[in-house]
């Protein structure tokens, strides 16, 4: 039986910061953020977006396309839940009208929660083909102001629908994980601001692809000019492009250009998004599915990893008709719609939203009509209404 990705949705909030507008404020040559990075645009959250509504808005995109009556499992994968208790997923949930029967968590592991929850996704509709499962990744990636790591921030959501004879992206079996306990980026509980050793994390993303990718090539019989393309989890696309030098590193010219071109595709969203950390691997799927040239068939490798660290390679074929099910001129809206900030505006959007508003205050979003979006805290409870 065929299981994987039927639909992908994504949602980013509707500000930005350019980066060369960021280089300039820290005197800093733009080239450092534009090529030694590898970002130009990031998305701002102002404080009515944060992962749930994000995550609410990224599953309405495809919604409408698919029978909420079979999702059996829901699962939200988040570094930056909005509560220590209850999980993301039932507020998606309750704004989605899914039925009570639905199993709903949240699961974490810094980037790796959205691959978490697909692994388990797809066990589950295995067992399940008559059911599907919504699993989401949504983030908003918060190193502070004026340090090293504000370049690499972002926000954002991706939701994807996990089915039997999925129309994207079929999920081949196996995989290859690996993890250690290490400190290359963690976030205490009272702070809303990551702790990073950025060229450590680095290091170590590295060292957990080769292993992975090795070792699925070794376990599948595969060798690296078999996959058309290979998508990366991407804090920013520099990171990427340097797992990607090494997989290509030795092969021959066309597997060099191949793997290239297909990476080039497959970095356009995240370069103007950010890091969304659970959902930044998925975005680079989405980017590689609208800007790549994929043919039915297609063996495509995905590389996702979650600081502290876990990673895992596996892969996945391409669906006929895969390009039917994806909104690119919707994505494309979602970019070009974004109002872009100057500095000074986001650094007071980014501190405003850095504290809970006080119980009672109501806020006011200005997404479009119809975005969900938080509108503050009443009776310490957290509040989502649709604009
Ligand atoms: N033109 C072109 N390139 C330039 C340049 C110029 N003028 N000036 C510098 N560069 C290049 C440098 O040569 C360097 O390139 P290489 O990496 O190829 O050597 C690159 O720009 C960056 O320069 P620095 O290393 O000097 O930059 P920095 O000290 O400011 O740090 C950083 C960069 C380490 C990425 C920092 O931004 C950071 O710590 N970011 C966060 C790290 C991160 O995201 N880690 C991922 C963790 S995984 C994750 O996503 C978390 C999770 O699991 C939830």
């Amino acid at each position: 039986m065929k299981v994987g990705i039927d639909q992908i949705g994504y949602f980013t909030p509707n500000k930005y910061v350019d980066m060369v507008d960021l280089a300039h404020a820290r005197n800093q040559d733009p080239n450092k953020f534009l090529i030694g990075i590898g970002q130009s645009k990031m998305s701002v959250a102002d404080a009515t977006q944060d992962t749930v509504s994000m995550g609410i808005n990224a599953t309405l995109r495809y919604l409408n396309k698919i029978n909420k009556s079979k999702v059996g499992l829901l699962i939200f994968g988040t570094e930056s839940s909005v509560d220590q208790s209850k999980s993301g997923s039932l507020f998606v949930k309750s704004a989605l009208k899914l039925d009570p029967s639905v199993r709903a968590f949240e699961v974490k592991e810094a980037c790796f929660g959205l691959t978490a929850g697909l692994m388990i996704a797809q066990d589950f509709v295995r067992l399940h083909p008559d059911q599907t499962a919504i699993v989401i990744g949504s983030d908003i990636a918060r190193y502070g102001l004026k340090t090293a790591g504000e370049v690499t921030q972002g926000a954002g959501s991706v939701s994807l629908l996990i089915s039997s004879n999925p129309r994207i992206l079929e999920l081949n079996e196996g995989h290859s994980a690996y993890s250690e306990d290490i400190n290359d980026f963690w976030r205490p509980n009272n702070s809303k601001l990551a702790k990073v050793d950025g060229k450590y994390s680095t290091q170590v993303y590295l060292d957990f692809f080769k292993h992975t990718f090795n070792d699925y090539k070794e376990q599948k019989n595969l060798e690296t000019r078999d996959f058309a393309a290979i998508v990366y989890h991407l804090p920013f696309t520099k990171m990427g492009l340097k797992a990607n030098r090494i997989a290509i590193e030795g092969e021959d010219e066309e597997t060099n250009a191949r793997l290239m071109d297909s990476f080039t595709a497959a970095k356009e969203l995240n370069a103007n998004v950010g890091n969304i950390y659970t959902g930044s691997l998925y975005l680079s799927l989405l980017s590689l599915l609208e800007n790549g040239d994929l043919k039915a068939g297609d063996l495509t490798g995905l590389f996702s990893y979650g600081s502290g660290a876990m990673a895992e390679f596996y892969s996945a074929n391409v669906v006929e008709g895969y390009e039917k099910q994806i909104d690119k001129a919707g994505d494309e809206a979602l970019l070009a719609k974004r109002k872009k900030l100057s500095v000074d505006e986001y650094e007071r959007i980014f501190s405003e939203a850095l504290e809970d508003p006080k119980n009672g205050v109501e806020l006011v979003s200005d997404e479009d009509s119809g975005k969900y979006y938080f509108a503050g805290i009443k009776d310490d409870i957290r509040q989502y209404q649709a604009k």
